[in-house]
C-alpha cells in the first residue's frame, strides 16, 4: 500500500481559493492519500499548521507514514463532523482555510478488501469506519422492501429502485446477502447490460451513503466549519454527486443571506447574520485535460466561499 498512486482532483484550483495566508492554520477535512494536504503544505511557510482527518483507518495509517518527517500537520483518524472536537483537543479558535474533498477514494474503490466495489467478492459493509455503525449487510437482509426501495431511490436517484428492492427481499429468503458480489449479481439479473455498470453504480453509492450517513455528516460538517472560519477564511468543498453538491450549494446560499424573516414581515425579526460570500458562481468542474488523466475527476464539482 506504501506505493499507492492517487492524483488529487482539480489541485491547483483547489489551493488557489483555499490559501489566503501562508503561514496559516487550515484543516483537510478528507486526508485519504495525502494528496490535496501535500499541495497544501507546499504552498505554506514553515510556521503554518495543517489539521488533516480521515475516518478510514488504512487513509489514516497511510498518511500518518507519509507525513512522519512533516512538523507542520497534525494528522486524525476522525468523522469530519467532529471538526469542532479536534479544534478544541489542538486548542485551536479557527481556520484560514477548510477543506474537503467528498466520498471515497480511488484507493477504497479498488482494494478489494475494503469492499466497496461491486467488482470483486468482499464482505458486504461499506463502511468507512468499520468500528461504527451498521453494515450494509445487516441493512439488505433486514430492512422491508419499502425501506430499501427508499434508499435506493433516494440516495441512488435510482428508478428502477421498487423493482431492485423487491428482488433483494425474494432473494434473501432463500439466502442471505453477504458479500458485494451476490448483491451485484441479483441487480445485474434484472438490468439490461446497457444500463449495468450504471445501476451498480447507483445501488452501492445509495447504500454506501446510506451506512455511513454521508449526508448528515456533511451538513454538520458544513454548519461547524462555517462558525470555525476566521474572518476572510475560505472553505472549499470538492464533490462528487448531485445530492452532496445540491447540500455544499444550499448550506453557502443560506449563509449568504442577512434575513430569512416572512417577505410580509414590515420588519426585520431573525437577526440573521451573512456570514459567507459565494467564489464560485457557478461550481469549478475538471477540464478536458485533467479527465483524460484522471478518470474518477469526471464527475467533479468545485464550489468556494469566503468567511465575511
Ligand atoms: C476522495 S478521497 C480524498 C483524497 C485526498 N484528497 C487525496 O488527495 O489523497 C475521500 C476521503 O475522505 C474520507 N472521508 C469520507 N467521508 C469522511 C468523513 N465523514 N470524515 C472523514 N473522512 C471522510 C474517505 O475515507 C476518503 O479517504
Amino acid at each position: 500500500m506504501m506505493n499507492y498512486h492517487h492524483t488529487p482532483v482539480l489541485l491547483n484550483e483547489s489551493l488557489q481559493y483555499l490559501i489566503t495566508e501562508k503561514s496559516g492554520i487550515y484543516f483537510d477535512a478528507t486526508l485519504g492519500f495525502g494528496g490535496h494536504s501535500q499541495g497544501i503544505l507546499k504552498n505554506l511557510n514553515p510556521d503554518a499548521l495543517l489539521i488533516s482527518t480521515d475516518v478510514d483507518l488504512d487513509a489514516f495509517k497511510f498518511s500518518k507514514k507519509k507525513f512522519n518527517q512533516e512538523h507542520r500537520i497534525k494528522i486524525y483518524n476522525y468523522n469530519f463532523s467532529q471538526i469542532d472536537v479536534i479544534t478544541k483537543i489542538e486548542s485551536l479558535d479557527g481556520y484560514n482555510g477548510i477543506f474537503a474533498d467528498l466520498g471515497v477514494s480511488s484507493f477504497q474503490l479498488d482494494n478489494i478488501e475494503a469492499g466497496f466495489s461491486f467488482r470483486s467478492e468482499a464482505k458486504l459493509d461499506l463502511r468507512m469506519d468499520k468500528s461504527k455503525g451498521v453494515d450494509a449487510s445487516e441493512i439488505i437482509n433486514s430492512y422491508s422492501e419499502e425501506e430499501l426501495a427508499n434508499i435506493i431511490y433516494k440516495y441512488g436517484e435510482e428508478k428502477n429502485s421498487r423493482k431492485i428492492a423487491r428482488k433483494i427481499c425474494e432473494f434473501r429468503k432463500i439466502s442471505k446477502i453477504n458479500t458485494t458480489t451476490s448483491l451485484a449479481k441479483i441487480i445485474e439479473d434484472i438490468t439490461s447490460p446497457k444500463f449495468r455498470i450504471k445501476t451498480l453504480s447507483r445501488v452501492f453509492q445509495a447504500f454506501r451513503i446510506y451506512v455511513n450517513d454521508e449526508l448528515g455528516q456533511l451538513e454538520k460538517f458544513l454548519h461547524k466549519s462555517i462558525e470555525l472560519l476566521t474572518r476572510g477564511g475560505r472553505i472549499v468543498i470538492l464533490s462528487y454527486h448531485s445530492l452532496e453538491d445540491r447540500i455544499v450549494k444550499e448550506i453557502f446560499k443560506y449563509e449568504t443571506l442577512d434575513c430569512i424573516c416572512p417577505k410580509d414581515y414590515p420588519v426585520c425579526k431573525c437577526n440573521k447574520e451573512r456570514r459567507l460570500n459565494i467564489l464560485t458562481k457557478k461550481p469549478v468542474v475538471p477540464s478536458d485535460d485533467e479527465i483524460r488523466i484522471n478518470y474518477r475527476a469526471r464527475s467533479a464539482k468545485l464550489r468556494a466561499a469566503e468567511r465575511i
